[in-house]
């Protein structure tokens, strides 16, 4: 594996050909997958966050950012640890932006897209954010398909997502002016279903 203009590459060993890795993969779940194997602890309380100033400190947005995103269909779930807000994370079944880049989503239907998690640092690998995924799919209860994405290379974020019942669908690649295009195998049925659901994106 090495650099190759400032992107990681692989060589195909059956073509010997240089393979651009992609910069972010995208996952799923179905509400009906086995949600069995996410330990939940009773220490932590889960809940949709109504608490707009706590949330906007924590995640380092204004009042009005978390206000926007509500009114956008987005509702922020969290963990707390007695008043703290530890962990949190957004649950979108309306419009989201997509990784800072002036690219909107909308989700519509069952579907829904989960984004902009974060742990804070002294509570990480406590296992609050698979947790806290597994939470949001039960609650979500007119959820049909759960959606995530993230960077290739936030193997923290990955090893959560797998813990929370995941499949990798489909992997993004980013693409000049900020779009990205879609590649991947798998699930065939969830591949043209992203398809469908990220075409904002591509
Ligand atoms: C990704 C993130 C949300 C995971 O939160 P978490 O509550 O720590 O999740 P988990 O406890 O399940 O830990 C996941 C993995 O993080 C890593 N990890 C464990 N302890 C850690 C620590 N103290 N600091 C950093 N990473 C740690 C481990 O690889 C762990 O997997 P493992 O338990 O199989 O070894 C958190 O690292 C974070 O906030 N990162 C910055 C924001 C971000 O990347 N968000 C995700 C965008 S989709």
């Amino acid at each position: 594996m090495r650099e190759q203009r400032g992107r990681l590459t692989g060589s195909n060993s059956v073509t010997g050909t240089a393979t651009v890795l992609p910069d972010h993969l995208l996952w799923a779940r179905r509400r009906a997958d086995s949600l069995s194997a996410v330990p939940y602890s009773p220490f932590f309380l889960l809940e949709v966050c109504d608490d707009a100033p706590g949330l906007a400190r924590v995640a380092h947005l204004s009042v009005d950012e978390v206000a926007r995103r509500r009114e956008h269909g987005n509702r922020p779930y969290v963990a707390r640890v007695g008043h703290r807000i530890v962990s949190y994370g957004w649950c979108c079944q309306g419009t989201a932006e997509w990784s800072g880049r002036n690219l909107t989503l909308s989700v519509e239907g069952g579907h829904r897209y989960l984004w902009d998690f974060a742990t804070v640092p002294e509570w990480r690998g406590h296992g609050l954010y698979p947790m806290l995924i597994a939470w949001i799919v039960r609650s979500e209860r007119r959820g049909q398909i759960f959606w995530i994405i993230h960077d290739r290379e936030n193997d923290a974020s990955q090893r959560g997502i797998v813990k929370a019942g995941f499949q990798c669908v489909a992997a993004l690649y980013d693409q000049p002016g900020g779009r990205v295009r879609l590649g991947g195998s798998g699930d065939s049925e969830l591949l043209q279903l992203a398809r469908v659901v990220f075409r904002d994106l591509f």
